[in-house]
């Protein structure tokens, strides 16, 4: 049997390893909801009152609001168009949406046990289902962070004109430059850290091989419109570091991909102080998320 339920509980998809994160942000931002049950990259709440906020933690990929649960018959039957996907990633049916629209979704959450549940399409929710990435990684790209620039644009909906000018800080061995490049964009690298040779030759791409503390502004050789940010250290840090730059290049620049290491689990509870550190920096924060190709971090697009 089907258990049906009021719709007080909601779902969440996240990647694995980051559940212990996602409950820690909700119990302290959304303490209208009350952890429920998880399982790897799947955590549920039930709300045990109005929420008094809009709902989007940033250790997610996808929230929905939960149906009922049962067997894969019980849970679909005369549900109409609806996406169908495994926590794993396997993508059994979809169809496209928009903004605005309701979807429907059954997700397999074991061999015996799924889920049914909805939500209204938006910025807030993944633009794909269940937040997996619709990308694969080319084999010659230099890391797997190409993918994290290519999921970050489909999450945002944003397109990078080609000839349009990127920096990335934070840029070694090459891989999210290397996607910039493939786009057409120019693009400038500061980091220590030696690029791969498919960036270096590339004659659309300048290395500063130096640490963002010894960079000078006055070494850009254009003026930045896409900002990225993806520096393995504290996020403290790395915002400390990118606001002299950022200062330079705010009146050009149309938005910002600035990626955040959670390096320990204390700082989940810094999240809002992080994003308000940006708002002070003159950013205006789009949206904050986990994306499927990130391990324990989460990306800030701001404009
Ligand atoms: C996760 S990797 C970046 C991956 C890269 N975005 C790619 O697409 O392949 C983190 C990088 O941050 C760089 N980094 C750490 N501290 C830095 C600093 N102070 N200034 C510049 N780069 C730094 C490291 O050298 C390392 O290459």
């Amino acid at each position: 049997m089907s258990q049906i339920q009021n719709n007080s509980f909601y779902y969440f998809l996240c990647n694995p390893g980051s559940e212990k994160f996602l409950k820690e942000e909700i119990r302290l931002i959304y303490p209208e909801l009350v952890f429920a049950y998880s399982t790897e990259g799947f955590v549920t709440f039930k709300e045990t009152r109005p929420l008094g906020k809009t709902l989007r933690p940033v250790f997610c990929r996808h929230f929905g609001r939960f149906i009922k649960r049962g067997s894969l018959e019980e849970v679909s039957a005369g549900i109409g168009s609806h996406l169908y996907y495994s926590l794993q990633g396997e993508i059994f049916k979809t169809h496209p949406y928009k903004n605005g629209d309701w979807v429907k979704e059954i997700i397999k959450v074991s061999e015996t046990q799924y889920y049914l549940g909805e939500f209204k399409a938006s910025l807030l929710t993944a633009p794909s289902a269940g937040g997996f990435s619709t990308a694969t990684l080319p084999e010659i790209a230099p890391s797997r962070a190409y993918l994290k620039v290519i999921d970050g644009l489909n999450y945002m909906g944003v397109n990078l004109p080609a000839n349009d000018y990127a920096l990335e800080i934070g840029s070694s061995p090459g891989g999210a430059t290397y996607a910039l490049l493939e786009m057409g964009l120019r693009v400038e690298g500061i980091d220590p850290g030696e690029m791969s040779p498919v960036c270096l030759e590339h004659p659309k791409f300048i290395h500063h091989r130096q640490s963002i503390q010894d960079f000078h502004v006055s070494s850009l050789k254009d003026h930045v419109q896409w900002l990225y940010v993806d520096m393995n250290l504290p996020p403290e840090g790395s915002l400390r570091e990118i606001e002299k730059v950022v200062d330079a290049i705010r009146p050009t620049l149309k938005g910002a991909f600035i990626t955040l290491k959670m390096t320990k689990f204390e700082l989940v509870s810094r999240v809002p102080m992080y994003l308000n550190i940006m708002g002070k920096m003159g950013l205006k924060v789009v949206m904050a998320t986990q994306l499927p190709s990130h391990k324990q971090e989460f990306l800030v697009y701001a404009e």
